[in-house]
């Protein structure tokens, strides 16, 4: 199965950068094939509904999004949300993600907003018949010091969230849906 591990935050000191890195060095120990996009790498114009969908950069997402079986998606919380770059991301690029395994990496300032990505997670499951990962990470400013991720409880829960998408995403693969 092929693996695509999104980094949705703009920001360069990001957090849920830093649980993607670690999901992917999990993914690298099992030698488990994935791929990642980092948003920050590949600037997407918002979504307009019409020549927005023309963009060379949004050509190159949308084939990159369709080419996995299985999506890791590290996104920050802003208002209650996952953030506008990864909402925008799926805008843009909607039909790819059909049938796709998603799991989430979500970085938080606090524990408030603990079911906040449920709203994308459901549009998910609705409009794209998404398989959403039951395992999530949600990592307040708690679990890192320096911007370095150091709580092992979610370090651990990150190299889970990561081995659960990949078995996931071969199963769902497995039923041809
Ligand atoms: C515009 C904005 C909105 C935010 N909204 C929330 C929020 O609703 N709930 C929350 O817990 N943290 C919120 N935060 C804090 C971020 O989630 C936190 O800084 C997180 O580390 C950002 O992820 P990143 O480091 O990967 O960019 C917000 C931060 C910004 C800049």
């Amino acid at each position: 199965v092929s693996l695509l591990l999104i980094s949705a935050s703009l920001d360069a000191e990001s957090r849920s950068r830093a649980l993607l890195h670690h999901a992917a060095a999990t993914l690298q120990s099992d030698a488990a094939p994935h791929e990642v996009l980092d948003l920050r790498d590949l600037p997407l114009p918002l979504c307009d509904g019409g020549p927005a969908y023309q963009h060379p950069n949004v050509a190159q997402a949308r084939a990159r999004v369709a080419a996995a079986d299985g999506i890791l998606a590290a996104t920050p919380i802003y208002n209650y949300d996952a953030n506008a770059a990864l909402k925008n991301l799926i805008e843009l690029t909607g039909q790819a993600w059909e049938n796709k395994v998603v799991g989430f990496l979500c970085a938080a300032g606090g524990n408030s907003s603990y079911m906040s990505i449920m709203a994308l997670a459901n549009s998910l499951m609705l409009d794209f018949r998404c398989v959403i990962v039951p395992r999530f990470v949600y990592a307040t400013g708690a679990t890192f010091t320096d911007d370095r991720l150091t709580d092992p409880k979610i370090l651990d829960r990150t190299a889970h969230c990561a081995r659960a998408t990949a078995r996931l995403a071969a199963a769902v693969k497995g039923l041809g849906l």
